[in-house]
Formats: C-alpha cells, structure tokens, sequence
C-alpha cells in the first residue's frame, strides 16, 4: 500500500503527456513557452480568478507577492507554528518578523481569537509594524477568510492565504485563491495538483499586483528583460512542468472527487480526523487524525507499520520552536495547541485511487 500513489495516475495520462513532451522537446521553447501561457489561462479559469501566474515553487509563490508589497526588516507578518517551515521561512528570509499565531484544534487552521490578540500586542509594543497575515489551509482545508479578512480590513494588512495543500478546495462554491489579496499554491509531485518537479502558482484578482508579481519572477524585468525594474527572482515554471500539469489538470475534479470518496469513508468510521466546518470543501491533500497522547500516537504508527500501512507525522516540529528560528525567542508552551498536535497527529495514506479494501483494512487496523 502507498502513502501517495503517483504511478496509477501517471497510467491515465502518460499517452497525452508524452504527446505534449515530445511537443516541447520539437519546438523548443523550455522557458515561458506556450504551455506555460496555455496553463496559466486554464488554472485562472478553474480557481474563477482574474490572474493566475505560475512559478518555480510554493515557497516562490509566497515570497513574489510579499516582495512586491515591499515587507522587510520592522514589519510583522502573521502565521502559524503548525505548518510546513515554507510559510515562515519566507517571512525571515525578506528580514521581516514572523509573529506565530496558535491553530483551532478542530480545524488545525489559524484562531482568529488569537490572531486578534497577537495583532493588538504588536501594535502595543510598539516595535514591528504589522503587515500582513499569511493563513494557512493545512491539508487542504481553507481557513476562516471571512473573519480573517474582517481583521485584515481593521488593521490594515494584507492577506496572502498559503494554499499549497488545497488547490481545488472552496468555501461555499467560491474556489481556493479567491480569498485573500493573493493566493499561493504548490505543485510540488506530493500535492492534489503535482508536476514532475518544483512547481507553484499565485492567484490575484489585483491587476497591479500580478504585474509586479510577474515581474518578479524574471528578475524584476518587465518590457526589456535586460533591463531590471526592481529586485527579483529566478522564479520561472518550466514548460515541460506546465505541460505535467495541464494534463494533470485535465482529470483534477475527478480526482478530487475520488479523495472525497476516500476522505468519507474514514470519516465514517473515524472521529478523531481534522474538522471539516459546513460550507468548507477540503482539497484533501491529506487526511489526519489526532490521538490521545504521544506515546499512543507512535505505538500506532509502529502497529501500522508492522501491517504494511505507511503513516507520515505533519508536523512533528511546530516552527516556533525550530533552532532556525529560535532568535524569535519562543519557547515550550508558548502556542500550546500546535506543540500537542505535533505529538499527537498522524496522516494516514490519502490519494485518488486509494481501494476500498485497503481503507479498510485501514481503519480495522486503527480501531483494533
Ligand atoms: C503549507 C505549505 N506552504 C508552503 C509550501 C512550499 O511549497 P514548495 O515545496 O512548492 O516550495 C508547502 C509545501 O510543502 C506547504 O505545504
């Protein structure tokens, strides 16, 4: 049984994507050829969003549009712990402050209690000026944009919703990138949409900014590309990930629609997963439960282990308390929910072609 299961999906479309290859491989244009164009109109068009503009990495696509907003040294940009390191890492590495938020333990997506709180004890310090919040949709998930844009709106910042795990997901019919000032997507193989390496996307509905942020990503040129307008980046998709994706795209909803299948199924028989609020549709990148301590939590994976059941831990480390980012001074207990959902988490094989029987066999080797 696989965790992820890349080589059944490949079947269904090698043909057409060798077709498209071998396309590429005749006409020759590796960088920011047609398929690139061809994918970025079709991924605008999916999300219902005025620009998509694809790009090297998730972790790209987070960086361009904070660049472009000009966040540096003095600003605080707000996040969470629980969450891969990407979505912080860029807030350090343009040498403004990441202010880490606690997660709701339901959802395992940003409090928008505490979000407040850390907003307002920024703004009294006195020190960092905040700019801007990054929630993250974990697993899939969308996180509560309605009440996040709500305090994105009284205080002024930006909002830039990390969607690396939930491309395709939505909250009532209205589709992942639509929900801040601009949306960050993965395509790394791992995600619901994947190509064949390093891959992202950020989705805006703000003219102004795409153009920045397409600018950014070839190294802040705009008319002349020896000319650079402002600093930038190697930020490009390439073709041959472009042409990985658009066949990708092309069997996406039914995929998506099989990972729901999948997620049903354990969520009938399971009720310790991440909480799905109503009108929230998950992309289901992943599916997680939570057990009652540590010591159970990895008494599980072994047992699992033994019954040929792989299990991943997102994430063992809350970032907060990662060396690389201890010169923020955080310590244990500090965001106490995401430290025990670090201990306590596991997720179990989620993907599109996940058979019954091995859910079952599953969820029998759980509930035992
Ligand atoms: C929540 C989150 N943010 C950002 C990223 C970074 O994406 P990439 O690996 O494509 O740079 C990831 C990738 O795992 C992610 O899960």
């Amino acid at each position: 049984m696989e965790f992820l299961d890349l080589k059944t999906q490949q079947k269904r479309i090698r043909k057409p994507l060798e077709k498209r290859i071998n396309k590429i491989l005749d006409h020759g244009a590796y960088i920011m050829g047609p398929e690139v164009f061809e994918l970025e109109e079709k991924l605008a068009d999916y999300c219902g969003v005025k620009h998509a503009i694809s790009c090297s990495s998730g972790t790209d696509a987070l960086l361009i549009p904070l660049m472009a907003w000009g966040i540096g040294p003095g600003d605080a940009v707000f996040t969470t712990p629980f969450t891969y390191v990407a979505t912080a890492e860029v807030i350090s590495i343009l040498g403004a402050t990441p202010v880490f938020v606690d997660v709701y333990e339901t959802t395992f997506n940003i409090d928008c209690e505490k979000l407040e709180i850390e907003i307002n004890k920024v703004i009294k310090e006195g020190k960092l000026k905040p700019k801007a919040i990054i929630p993250v949709d974990l697993f899939g998930l969308p996180a509560r944009y309605r009440i996040i844009n709500k305090i994105a709106k009284k205080y002024n910042l930006k909002v830039i919703e990390d969607a690396a795990q939930s491309f395709g997901g939505s909250i009532k019919n209205n589709k992942v990138g639509n929900f801040g000032d601009v949306a960050a997507t993965s395509f790394y193989p791992a995600k619901p949409l994947g190509c064949y390496g390093d891959g992202g996307a950020i989705f805006t509905n703000d003219d102004i900014l795409a153009e920045e942020c397409k600018a950014i990503r070839i190294h802040g040129t705009k008319k002349d590309k020896y000319n650079s307008e402002m600093i930038g980046l190697n930020g490009r998709l390439d073709s041959i990930q472009a042409a990985v994706l658009l066949e990708k795209l092309s069997i996406f909803d039914d995929e998506l629609s099989l990972r729901n299948e999948v997620d049903f199924f354990y969520r009938k028989a399971l009720n310790n997963a991440q909480y799905h609020p109503k009108d929230y549709q998950s992309a289901h990148a992943l599916f997680s439960i939570v057990l009652g301590s540590n010591e159970i939590r990895d008494s599980l994976i072994e047992r699992l282990k033994i019954r040929n059941i792989p299990t991943v831990v997102y994430y063992k480390y809350p970032i907060h308390l990662m060396k690389a980012f201890s010169c923020h001074g955080y310590k244990k207990n500090d965001l106490p929910i995401s430290e025990k959902l670090s201990e306590t988490i596991v997720s179990l094989p989620m993907h599109p072609y996940l058979e019954t029987d091995d859910i079952d066999k599953i969820i029998l080797a759980i509930q035992n």
